[in-house]
């Protein structure tokens, strides 16, 4: 079905060449791919517009995600919490139910950053309203939760229930603020609520008020912490053909519905991002939808919509994922669980772990299933989703660095191996192998019950991949078969590559600012390496007044060199080096050498570790902030 999301962009790929097309078409469009032999044919099918199209020429894979990129937009580095993990269930019951997950989280010692209420929070499915009962001191509620740490995501629909005296309802109506019938009636659908009608976003009076209703004062009981999910904004409708708005209903302008079917969902989006800088202009919105088009990655992040505890769904997250990400969107996730069903416990588990490797990381469930969030099963079950959870938040400044350098290179945040790899024929079809960044490659377990997997270390001969268990070497010459228990998932860093970890466990991202950086080394063959890290104040905009550090690490001649790359961007971070990892390590190193600016130089203890497989650096002490040597002797 045509809804959801829609982002008209198509990449072919040759060993030697890629180039693309974006069909530049906001109404309902079908894309025929006929595979002949030696022949590709597409054929483009829109129900109305104007042809528009732009030409991508590459050369490379990356060069033609970038030309997309340029047309549409790359997204703006998010909060650094909306990267740690989501609590979201259809529904939590009241204030209580949701301060006690909270607790439970933390009794169980689960991290989680956000906790989610759907559409049952409000007042009959009237949006911009709580139950009077159940969620009768919202703010109390949400300070609760920022004591801890946490934040509240709450659910906002496109559809307004027509009530009498639902302020929207009435407001819409008096200002004539929806859309019509093409007989001029304002038009009326079904969904969540009962009989619903529809604003009409295009008028930018209407897109201007319904901004102004997420200002603190017109949503009252809402906190300067609360962010927000759209949902069903396609827009939804139970009752129209193909579950949407009939093509011949009338938006401002004249536009019929067949002509922007779908753009509305970026728009409603966009009203959202516009609405949330309204209210807190310094911090940046959050927001996660179901429906999108070519260039929301400006605004929000997204998921793949409504799948169900299903290990075909499990394993087809990871090729959405990879696609949305090619297409500019790398913002993206699948409903952890499923949310149609119940999993067993093996798919829940294999989910967590599958997850964590995903740009979004949120369990979401249907309300006819039953309770399943971590801290309910049995203890084994519980040690796997929280060390799920902690690898997802020891990760936390490789996900965020690479949102970084998303927003200034366009490239992706997580790639398919054809993309790192475009000139590898046995890569063209691997989609159940992701990269974050160029660095980190995962083969999350998606099949039930298996002792291996598949593996295909890409690079040639000469790149070693390491096991981040136990920096075990796999040389980049094609597939292997990985042994796999239920706590095993097949993770490797790139030799050559630095990686930056926080390693503390903690609650939740936003206490974890400023805790001390691992920084593993994963040498290769040349005994050289690099990376890079970006740290910021983590929510707010000061980083577009240059208040961020932007470090690169590289490691040379047996010595690692931090130095920082934007010279005029500062940021006074708390963060300090607590350890470096030297995987695959020279040979009889003794002890290090520390050197900077307020240390002189110093004396650092080493230890081999993992039959000489890795070599760590205790305790170099030093501020991220500082450029500094370390040196191996
Ligand atoms: C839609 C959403 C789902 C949500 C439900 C109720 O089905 O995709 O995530 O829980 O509506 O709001």
């Amino acid at each position: 079905m045509a809804i959801y999301g829609a982002i008209p962009v198509l990449y072919a790929h040759g060993l030697k060449h890629t180039v693309g097309i974006f069909w530049h078409n906001v109404a309902e469009t079908w894309i025929d791919i006929n595979n002949t032999e030696n022949r590709v044919d597409t054929h483009f099918m829109s129900e109305s517009g104007v042809v528009d199209m732009f030409i991508l020429m590459g050369p490379t894979f990356a060069d033609t995600v970038k030309q997309y990129t340029a047309l549409t937009g790359t997204a703006p580095i998010p909060q650094i919490f909306s990267l740690g993990y989501h609590q979201c269930r259809w529904n939590y019951n009241d204030e209580t139910d949701v301060i006690n997950v909270v607790d439970n989280f933390d009794q169980g010692d689960f991290p989680v950053d956000f906790v989610w209420l759907d559409i049952e929070y409000t007042d009959g499915k009237k949006y911009f309203t709580w139950d009077p009962i159940r969620f009768k001191h919202p703010l109390e509620m949400q300070q609760n939760m920022t004591a801890t740490g946490r934040k509240l995501i709450v659910i906002i629909d496109p559809h307004v229930k027509r009530e009498a005296g639902y302020f929207l309802h009435e407001d819409a109506l008096s200002n004539d603020y929806y859309i019509k019938t093409k007989d001029g009636n304002v038009y009326e659908g079904w969904c969540w609520p009962g009989a619903s009608s529809y604003l009409d976003l295009l008028n930018p009076i209407v897109a201007n008020y319904y901004s102004e209703l997420y200002s603190l004062d017109k949503f009252k009981g809402s906190a300067d912490s609360m962010y927000i999910w759209n949902d069903m904004n396609e827009p939804s409708v139970f009752n129209g053909p193909e579950i949407t708005m009939p093509k011949d209903c009338l938006h401002h302008g004249g536009w019929e519905h067949r002509h922007i079917h779908n753009i509305y969902g970026h728009y409603y989006t966009k009203i959202t991002y516009d609405g949330l800088l309204k209210r807190t202009p310094n911090t940046r919105p959050f927001i996660l939808t179901r429906a999108f088009f070519a260039g929301s990655q400006r605004h929000t992040a997204m998921w793949t919509g409504d799948n169900a505890a299903e290990w075909s769904h499990l394993a087809i997250s990871l090729p959405m994922c990879l696609s949305m990400a090619v297409a500019g969107h790398s913002f993206c996730g699948a409903d952890i669980g499923g949310f149609f069903n119940n999993p067993d416990t093996e798919l829940l588990q294999r989910w967590y772990q599958a997850g964590a490797w995903l740009p979004f990381y949120r369990s979401h469930a249907h309300i006819d299933t039953k309770r399943r969030e971590p801290y309910l099963f049995e203890q084994d079950v519980q040690t796997r989703i929280r060390n799920a959870l902690r690898l997802r938040y020891a990760h936390l400044p490789v996900w965020y660095t690479l949102f970084w350098e998303h927003s200034k290179t366009a490239e992706p945040v997580i790639r398919p191996l054809i993309y790192q790899y475009p000139d590898d024929a046995n890569v063209l079809d691997i989609d159940n192998q992701l990269l974050i960044g160029s660095s980190i490659l995962v083969r999350p377990v998606v099949e039930s019950r298996v002792s291996t997997v598949n593996v295909y270390f890409p690079g040639g001969a000469p790149q070693v991949w390491y096991d981040i268990e136990d920096w075990r070497p796999y040389h980049g010459n094609g597939a292997a078969s990985i042994p796999v228990t239920m706590d095993k998932v097949p993770v490797y860093y790139r030799g050559g590559s630095i990686i930056p970890r926080k390693d503390r466990p903690r609650r939740a991202a936003s206490l974890m600012h400023d805790d001390p950086y691992t920084l593993y080394v994963v040498l290769d063959g040349n005994n050289s390496a690099s990376g890079t890290l970006y740290t910021d104040d983590g929510h707010t905009f000061a980083y577009r007044n240059k208040e961020y550090l932007y470090v690169q690490f590289k490691f040379k001649d047996n010595t690692l060199t931090s130095s920082i790359i934007d010279k005029d961007a500062h940021f006074s971070s708390r963060e300090w080096v607590e350890r470096v990892v030297v995987v695959n390590p020279p040979r009889g190193i003794k002890h290090a050498d520390i050197k900077s600016k307020s240390l002189g130089t110093l004396k650092l203890e080493t230890s081999y570790t993992n039959d000489e497989r890795s070599l760590v650096v205790r305790k170099p002490g030093v501020s991220v902030q500082e450029e500094f040597t370390i040196t191996l002797v």
